[in-house]
């Protein structure tokens, strides 16, 4: 299947990150860190401002923590986005109000976020959701010298501004994720860039004195030379996170009898084996707290650093695939496009279709056709039948519009369609154009 998982790794980098973590050790995490600066336009000496996390949740959850914000302050975010961020602040004791996004767009326009800042807003969290760019950050941060803007760059490593800055460099600080389905997967990940110095000292003060209570092995922030412990993931955990990870790798190589056959016969015995590391429902539904102090393993680090190492041809791919889809879904009455700089490295290629029943069909006509198409997010607060904190119902139309009808394409290594493949999806797009809106 063409699909949209592990989208940057190669099976020759699983060995290659155990042969590097071998001779390494906690070295790997170091490298990675150092490598994925290296990618963001980061020379080494600012390095530092790269910090890693087990997961992208746990880097949002430690540098909101560390701004010490009274409880009650308020965060805007934005009214289409994963679960994992509003639970944070739920977590934290701070509450939340959504953002609509723009109507041609999966992200909020700077002038509806400059609106809804209030005088009890704090903290603002930027999306950059696909990987489409949120501009007007400079503006943003000039306007509102009290409020503190942290970019959600967990789609976009690449992206670029109007004037060719990368995306995770432009608030005080930006989280990027690494989990199965981002441009850079370490199975699960995730890391904290913080450029604003005072926020940066503020932050590594909060980790010293934040250690945690029970640590029977560390790892850095920092990435093991120096800096405040977080636990490091166990055995078992990594084990699992890994096994998941090759799980996602093979569905990408797999024909689609093949995939269904496999899927059937592994279903019941990796439930009742646990061996699936995911995200479990209990956090989803917002019955549990993850354990944001998660560090991330040297050997995942390792497996970042083999795709982070790349991130040209990475981010070059992505881009071409996008250009493609642009020429072949050119002249489709009723399909929208959100507004796309130049600068942009996609995760998905999002679509907008008439309803969610001509999206239904698109889906399973991809299917057919051996390509996965998606549906994220299914809601303003992903996915369907999540604990949505401090959202309700019609606060932003535009985000529940686009949770209904959205498609997305995928992108990345294991996206390269076949002539037939592409033949389909214009084929596809032709019959499910329909009614213009
Ligand atoms: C937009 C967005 N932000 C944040 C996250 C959280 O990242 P993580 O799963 O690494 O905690 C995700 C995805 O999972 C996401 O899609």
């Amino acid at each position: 299947m063409k699909g949209h998982v592990a989208g940057a790794l190669r099976w020759r980098d699983l060995p290659g990150a155990l042969l590097h973590w071998l001779r390494r050790g906690l070295g790997s995490a170091e490298d990675f860190r150092a490598a994925f600066a290296r990618s963001l336009g980061l020379d080494p000496a600012q390095a530092g401002e790269v910090h890693l996390f087990g997961t992208g949740r746990a880097a949002l959850h430690a540098f909101t923590a560390s701004l010490d914000l009274p409880i009650g302050s308020e965060v805007l975010l934005p009214g289409y986005t994963c679960v994992v961020v509003p639970n944070v602040f739920m977590h934290l004791g701070l509450a939340v109000r959504y953002v609509d996004i723009a109507r041609d767009d999966f992200n909020p326009t700077p002038h509806a976020i400059s609106d809804a800042i209030s005088a009890e807003t704090r903290l603002v969290v930027v999306p950059h959701n696909f990987g489409l760019v949120t501009e007007g950050l400079d503006a943003l941060r000039a306007k509102h010298p009290d409020v503190v803007f942290i970019e959600d760059a967990a789609h976009a490593w690449g992206s670029t501004d109007a004037i060719g800055r990368m995306v995770g460099t432009l608030g005080h600080a930006a989280f990027f994720s690494f989990e199965y389905s981002k441009p850079l997967t370490t199975g699960i990940g995730g890391a904290l860039v913080i450029h604003h110095p005072a926020s940066r000292e503020r932050f590594a003060a909060h980790m010293t004195t934040h250690e945690p209570a029970n640590k029977p092995t560390e790892v850095a922030a920092h990435g093991g030379a120096h800096g405040a412990a977080l636990r490091s993931p166990s055995t078992s955990t990594v084990f699992k996170q890994l096994l998941t990870l090759c799980w996602h790798r093979l569905t990408m190589s797999l024909p689609r009898p093949a995939l269904q056959m496999l899927t059937a016969l592994l279903r019941a015995p990796s439930r009742m084996l646990g061996v699936v590391a995911k995200t479990p429902d209990s956090e989803v539904a917002g019955e549990t707290e993850p354990d944001y102090r998660a560090g991330l393993h040297p050997l995942s680090a390792a497996i970042g650093l083999m795709q982070a190492r790349r991130f040209d041809e990475v981010h070059a791919l992505r881009r071409a695939q996008a250009s493609d889809y642009d020429a072949l879904l050119t002249s489709l009455p009723g399909w929208e496009w959100p507004v796309r700089a130049p600068g942009a490295v996609l995760l998905r290629y999002p679509l907008l279709l008439p309803d969610a029943a001509t999206r239904d069909a698109a889906i399973a006509a991809l299917e057919d056709a051996g390509i996965v198409g998606g549906t994220w997010f299914d809601d303003v607060v992903h996915p369907r039948g999540s604990r949505r904190f401090g959202y309700s119902d019609g606060d932003c139309p535009n985000g529940e519009r686009a949770a209904r009808t959205v498609l997305n394409l995928p992108l990345g290594r294991h996206a390269r369609l076949s002539p037939s493949q592409r033949a389909a999806v214009r084929a596809i797009a032709e019959r499910h154009g329909g009614r213009t809106p």
